[in-house]
């Protein structure tokens, strides 16, 4: 595996890998763990060659965010991309993303604007310039994120979509379902922040998510479905309670009702001072037969 840190050390490593075939990009913040691994061995599968990034993207944080404390383990990181076959590494420094007069930012409305974007405001507008940037960087013919950051991922779908990005074409970025703990808690970077006893209590956000999702799909009235969920997180320990959201899967749009076409529950809470998100389908509720 090469490893590079500069555009034109990059734009050589790309064209030498095109001249033998196609090329999967992983955009990674590093920290990595058998999620992202999942996502390289899709990667591997849909192209010639996977081209792995690792940058902890500045403009994606708040300023009372995580950014300093983000986990960095680049050399951990390259081995476990090493041994997934990865023949390329893109690890820039913040200079050479951001160059001084940087003043270019692509903000997606609609999708980008409820759920985390309410929450974290700013945060999808680093995520989708960043995005663009890499997709320009590497001109991948797939892309690859995990459906852990459901938002992000329609996000990123929509910026494309409406950039009109041929490479990769929105058909070809690819979302790769959650891989979770043996417990069910979605794997995540921020977890290693959880102590012991919040690592215990993490394990409340997907089982209540399970039972509100069979509340909902069983006939039940969804407000109180979604009740019941915001309840089970506070006493485990959870706090505060970000959103607790059942939406149209595609459009995000929250849903009062009991779906007719697929949809997804949504969670952000915080235990400690750790934020935690997830997000599973629904399926479409089917009508009263009419006799
Ligand atoms: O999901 C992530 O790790 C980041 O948001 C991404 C897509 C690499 C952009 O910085």
């Amino acid at each position: 595996m090469q490893t590079v840190s500069t555009l034109v050390e990059l734009r050589l490593a790309v064209d030498d890998l095109r001249k033998s075939g196609t090329i999967a990009l992983v955009p990674t913040m590093g920290a990595l763990h058998e999620g992202h691994l999942t996502l390289m061995r899709e990667a591997r599968a849909r192209a010639d060659h996977v081209v792995a990034s690792i940058f902890v993207n500045p403009t994606q944080f708040g300023p009372n965010e995580d950014l300093d404390a983000y986990p960095r383990r680049m050399a951990e990181d390259a081995a476990l991309l090493e041994a997934e076959g990865v023949a390329l590494l893109w690890a820039p420094t913040v200079d050479a993303m951001y160059p001084d007069g940087f003043a270019t930012t692509i903000s997606v409305s609609g999708v980008s604007e409820g759920l985390c974007g309410a929450s974290r405001p700013g945060h999808f507008a680093g995520v989708a310039t960043v995005v663009c940037k890499l997709f320009n960087q590497v001109r991948p013919d797939h892309a690859l994120f995990g459906e852990k950051d459901w938002q992000q991922l329609a996000v990123i779908r929509a910026m494309a979509r409406d950039l009109d990005l041929t490479l990769p074409h929105v058909s070809n970025i690819h979302g790769v379902t959650t891989v979770r703990e043996a417990d069910g808690l979605a794997m995540s970077s921020r977890n290693a922040y959880l102590s012991p006893d919040q690592r215990t209590a993490a394990v409340t956000l997907p089982r209540a998510m399970r039972a509100a999702i069979e509340d909902i799909e069983a006939g039940d009235d969804v407000a109180g479905a979604l009740m019941r969920l915001h309840a089970a997180l506070g006493e485990a320990g959870f706090g505060p309670i970000d959103y607790v959201t059942l939406a149209d899967a595609s459009s995000l749009v929250p849903l009062a009702q009991a779906p007719d076409a697929p949809a997804r529950l949504l969670v952000a809470a915080r235990i400690g001072g750790t934020r935690l998100i997830d997000n599973m389908p629904v399926s479409p509720v089917k009508g009263e037969e009419t006799q």
